[in-house]
């Protein structure tokens, strides 16, 4: 008996060697040790033997079966890892390699400039210990305007105008300020965030102008924040982003949510100053507006002002690619013209 149990371990091994597949592994397992298998088979026939010899045999077919299935399991995971590694290798592709995937008819694909500045500006903020946040482009009343200090009836609203829904309660947002609203409703004092994005405004477009564009906000709130932190962080951002020394230029801006409120702008890098489409003739790109937190608005946030203050910007994206890709229109950047995009294919 103890014989036939040895043969068995030798016959089991051999059948495994000869398994090359999952179904095959599973037919092995049924017909070792399944209820009509032949483990099964050496153990009926134990019935009748002697309660000592019955006792090693029980013992010596557990081992057996232990055994059994310890090899089933690895075979099983070595079938799973060649089945993987098989799929692998016919389906391999080297995306790194621009002939690798003309050869496969396929197109290279790369970011849209906004993109690309978007996640660069990203990256110098969160090195800066600075969160990001999204927000909704369908946007409320409430955190378009009211909670940034822009009551119902202020004129300020005509600076922006957008498109509203049918409730006119809702609307495309026109800034990304409500990220400022949302950032300060999750979070407690001190922190700091930027939040990117699309944003909408009902405009005549033109060189410098389009109805939908992008915008980075950003906000920072702690104890004894002042103009020369908020100063600070945007030259560091716009040297960062054009590698080298830019001319900026401060100037009294009015924003009912900044107390005092400046427009911060760059010497036009299209034109070096001289005067073209892109700065209107003046030499000058409005690039970064911003300015001291209103308390109104800190105050909707639900922050202590006794105790902090902050700073917030809005970056306008679409000007800073043109002004880093040297593009004269605006346009160009929703154009969906191939000839134009595949310039900044990122390989
Ligand atoms: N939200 C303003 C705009 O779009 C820009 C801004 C942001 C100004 C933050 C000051 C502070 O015009």
């Amino acid at each position: 008996m103890m014989q036939k149990l040895e043969d068995l371990q030798k016959e089991f091994s051999s059948a495994l060697k000869e398994v090359s597949d999952s179904s095959a592994l599973a037919n092995l397992k049924a017909d070792f040790l399944g209820k009509k298998g032949k483990l099964n088979g050496i153990l009926k026939s134990l019935k009748d033997a002697a309660p000592d010899v019955k006792k090693s045999l029980g013992m010596k077919s557990n081992e057996l079966k232990e055994f059994i299935l310890s090899e089933i399991n690895r075979k099983s995971t070595q079938l799973e890892m060649e089945e993987i590694n098989a799929r692998l290798k016919k389906n391999w592709q080297d995306i790194s390699l621009r002939a690798s995937i003309q050869d496969k008819g396929l197109q290279a694909a790369g970011y849209h400039p906004v993109s690309i500045i978007q996640r660069e500006i990203e990256d110098i903020f969160t090195s800066m210990g600075f969160e990001i946040l999204d927000g909704p482009h369908i946007e409320d009343d409430y955190h378009n305007f009211e909670a940034l200090n822009i009551p119902d009836t202020h004129p300020a609203r005509d600076m922006q105008d957008t498109f509203w829904f049918q409730d006119m309660k809702h609307l495309l947002r026109t800034h990304t300020s409500c990220i400022q609203v949302r950032g300060m409703e999750s979070r407690r004092p001190p922190f700091k965030f930027v939040g990117p994005g699309k944003v909408f405004r009902c405009e005549a477009t033109d060189a410098s102008h389009e109805a939908a564009f992008h915008q980075l906000e950003g906000m920072m709130v702690g104890k004894n924040i002042s103009v020369a932190n908020l100063i600070y962080f945007m030259k560091t951002l716009l040297s960062e982003i054009f590698r080298k020394e830019v001319n900026v230029r401060l100037r009294p801006g009015f924003f009912p949510f900044v107390e005092p409120g400046f427009e911060l702008d760059i010497e036009c890098l299209i034109c070096g100053g001289k005067g073209c489409s892109v700065c209107k003739q003046s030499g000058w790109v409005e690039l970064l507006p911003c300015g001291m937190v209103h308390p109104n608005v800190l105050k909707y946030g639900n922050v202590d002002t006794e105790e902090y203050n902050g700073f917030a910007f809005g970056l306008g994206l679409d000007r800073l690619v043109m002004m880093r890709y040297g593009i004269d229109d605006i346009r160009h950047l929703h154009s969906g013209n191939l000839a134009f995009v595949s310039r900044f294919k990122s390989f």
